[in-house]
């Protein structure tokens, strides 16, 4: 994995704020370095949203496919269950995304929604496919509290 400085800076600066806000955030380490990461932040800033979390994951390219993407987002879901969230959310940048949204469903993700050429980079417009995990007892009871309410 190599990030410009700049790069870096902005990737401390997010996982400073994740930490701030008390959501979890994962790195896998695999023969000394690191493999990949995965974290979870504010779905929406607004109150009535507090219990849905965003999800992110990334594995190195020489990484992929042997389970380290798996071993993460299970133990990001735990992490997001346990404190009380009852909602992930991936949102993936297009649906031509497909290795992203297969490893979603695998892990229990359903497609909840595709908003049509929202994007356009590089002469293409593009998607944006939501898939959603209930977390815990997801909407089948109230709150019980409010996470880092
Ligand atoms: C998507 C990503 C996180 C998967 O990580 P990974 O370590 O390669 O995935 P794993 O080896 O743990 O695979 C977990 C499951 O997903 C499936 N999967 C992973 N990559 C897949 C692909 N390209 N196509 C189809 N299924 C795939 C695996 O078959 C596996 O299923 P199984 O455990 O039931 O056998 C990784 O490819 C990545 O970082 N991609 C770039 C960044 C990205 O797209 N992030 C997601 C946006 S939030």
């Amino acid at each position: 994995m190599s990030l410009s400085r700049q790069s870096a800076q902005e990737m401390a600066r997010r996982r400073s704020a994740l930490f701030d806000g008390g959501y979890p955030y994962l790195v896998a380490e695999v023969d000394g370095h690191v493999a990949g990461y995965a974290c979870a932040g504010a779905y929406k800033a607004r109150p009535a949203y507090a219990l849905a979390v965003e999800n992110t994951v990334y594995v190195d390219t020489g990484r992929q496919r042997r389970g380290v993407g798996r071993a993460l987002m299970e133990q990001l879901i735990s992490a997001c269950a346990a404190r009380g969230y009852r909602q992930m959310i991936a949102i993936i940048g297009d649906s031509s995304h497909v290795a992203s949204i297969a490893f979603h469903q695998r892990l229990g993700f359903a497609i909840t929604g595709n908003l049509k050429s929202v994007g356009y980079k590089q002469g293409k417009w593009l998607d944006t496919v939501f898939l959603q995990l209930p977390l815990g007892p997801g909407d089948t009871t109230p709150p019980d509290k409010i996470p880092g309410g």
